[in-house]
């Protein structure tokens, strides 16, 4: 499918920070852009914005003054609706309230071109509902960007009920011609992003309410041992609890309280407090001047480790074993049900069981168990937690082994599937549970989680990497001991567990 061409008019309408961005995203891609906004001059002072910003990045270099010039004359402002009706594309970024930008697409509808595609950047609302009131429903779409969105590679195509396929598809074409990564999504709450990442924000809020762990120790193992580029509290500081928070409370009642989405009760608070965050300058971390950025707990051990045995097949963390050879430690091989020995400890990678019910169940003594990691290769930090009378030398030896190969340790109480599987397992049921219910496919899930909030792996490829059966296990065993629906497995991980298939084959 053709994207629109470059001489077709783009109408931009609400000049604040997402529309002032698309408006540029169109211009600097070579469409003649016309910006409206209500509020009278604030079109224009948003294009003398995007000017100012322009001609900064002419001066340190990093643009050419020939694109400058283009993308200037490109952009014009407009001082009413009526300016917009030989648009092709006309993309809403007004605010965020069904009943107002019904009207306005009401308005659009009669003075627009009957071939216009009328496009919203909402980030909440049913396209489907959107378009409720038209004449021409098929016309109706969801453009939804990313902020800042000159920046943010991604843009959801949203397709409400009636939506056309081919105007879907020329849209698409166009997001790519703009040098952005389009997905496919279907009008469902949250969309792609904004559903599949709930579980990132709330299983670490969980894991801090139940005393799991403090805020700067599980930021550092998402980040560390995960590889996220943060961790849930720092990102939540940065996003905004009043706009982080409103998100889930929209998303668990849009899924009717599905309590998969269940919001925090320690978020509220900081609401309530006004603790918002950064631009409060206090939220789960204090900002204000002076004030001292706690550090993440590790644990420190003496212990020298020579030699460790691995009983079985480790899975997932095998490339630890590449790692400790590197650092001369003898790794034995023996049969086995997948633990690692050293010493008096025997470790092994959670399967979302307590470390006390599984060293009961399996007749272990001495069971540390430890969290996930995107890579053992590189992973600088590592969550462990162990059984209720494991020995003080165990702990110490289990430690020295991570400390030999550079791995700092976090302890983290007792709690079912550590604090990178748990998050990365929801992740994955989150994303499964999107394929099944046909918001997006597979491929466009991922790739939005990786373009949209910058996830290290999506989480469906993650699924894939780590063993389907393995994720499954993990939510079933988390599943079983909160004796909560809210860790069902989808029917998805089920069904591919079943016949075998990969997420990505
Ligand atoms: P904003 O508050 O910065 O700007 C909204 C602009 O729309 C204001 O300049 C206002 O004067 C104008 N406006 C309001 N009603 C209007 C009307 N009836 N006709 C013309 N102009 C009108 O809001 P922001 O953050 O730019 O968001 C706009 C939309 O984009 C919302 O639907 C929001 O959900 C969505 N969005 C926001 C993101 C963000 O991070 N801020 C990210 C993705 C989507």
């Amino acid at each position: 499918m053709q994207a629109l061409n470059n001489n077709a008019l783009v109408a931009v309408i609400g000049a604040g920070a997402m529309g002032a961005g698309i408006a540029q995203v169109a211009a600097q891609a070579g469409h003649p852009v016309r910006l409206y906004d209500k509020r009278p001059g604030a079109a224009a002072q948003a294009i003398e914005g995007i000017g100012r910003q322009l001609s900064k990045r002419v001066e340190a270099g990093k643009l050419a003054a020939s694109a400058y010039d283009a993308c200037m004359t490109h952009l014009q402002p407009a001082d009413e609706l009526l300016a917009l009706s030989d648009a092709s594309l006309v993309i809403e970024a007004i605010v965020e309230n069904l009943q107002v930008k019904r009207e306005l697409f009401a308005q659009l509808e009669a003075l627009c071109r009957p071939d216009c595609i009328l496009a919203s950047n909402t980030s909440s609302l049913s396209i489907t509902s959107l378009a409720a009131g038209l004449q021409h429903p098929e016309r109706m779409i969801g453009m939804h960007f990313f902020n800042p969105a000159p920046l943010m590679a991604l843009v959801e195509i949203v397709c409400g009920l009636a939506t056309d396929p081919e105007l879907a598809a020329s849209l698409h074409a166009t997001a790519r011609a703009w040098g952005k990564k389009p997905v496919f999504a279907r009008s469902t709450p949250g969309f792609i992003v904004n559903r599949v990442a709930r579980p990132f924000y709330t299983e670490s809020l969980r894991l801090l309410q139940e005393g799991v762990a403090d805020c700067a120790t599980l930021d550092a193992l998402l980040r560390e041992a995960g590889g996220f580029r943060m961790g849930a509290f720092e990102l939540t500081d940065l996003i905004g609890h009043d706009v982080n928070y409103a998100v889930t409370c929209s998303v668990f009642d849009a899924y009717y309280q599905d309590m998969r989405f269940q919001p925090s009760l320690i978020q509220k608070e900081l609401v309530d407090a006004g603790r918002l965050g950064r631009k409060s300058g206090h939220g789960f971390y204090d900002y204000r001047e002076g004030a001292e950025r706690p550090q993440p707990a590790s644990l420190s051990s003496t212990t020298q480790v020579e030699s460790v045995v691995v009983e079985g097949q480790l899975g997932a963390l095998s490339p630890l074993l590449d790692r400790l050879r590197d650092q001369g430690i003898a790794v034995l091989q023996r049969d086995g049900r997948g633990l690692l020995r050293v010493g008096d400890a025997v470790l092994a990678l959670s399967d979302g069981r307590l470390a006390s019910q599984r060293a009961f169940e399996e007749g272990l003594s001495n069971l540390i168990l430890l969290d996930l990691a995107l890579d053992y290769r590189s992973a600088s930090r590592l969550g462990i937690s162990w059984a209720a009378g494991t020995s003080q030398a165990a702990i110490d030896q289990a430690v020295g082994l991570l400390a030999a190969v550079g791995i700092r340790a976090s302890a983290l109480r007792d709690s079912p599937g550590l604090c990178v599987l748990r998050t990365v397992a929801m992740l994955a049921n989150e994303g499964a549970d999107a394929l099944l219910q046909g918001v997006a496919s597979a491929a466009d899930i991922d790739l939005a989680m990786c373009a949209g909030v910058n996830y290290p792996r999506g989480p469906l490829a993650w699924a894939d990497s780590l063993g389907i059966a393995t994720v499954t296990t993990v939510l079933n065993n988390l599943q079983s001991t909160y004796g909560e629906e809210r860790y069902r497995p989808s029917l998805q991980l089920r069904r591919q567990l079943a016949d075998g298939s990969l997420f990505h084959e």
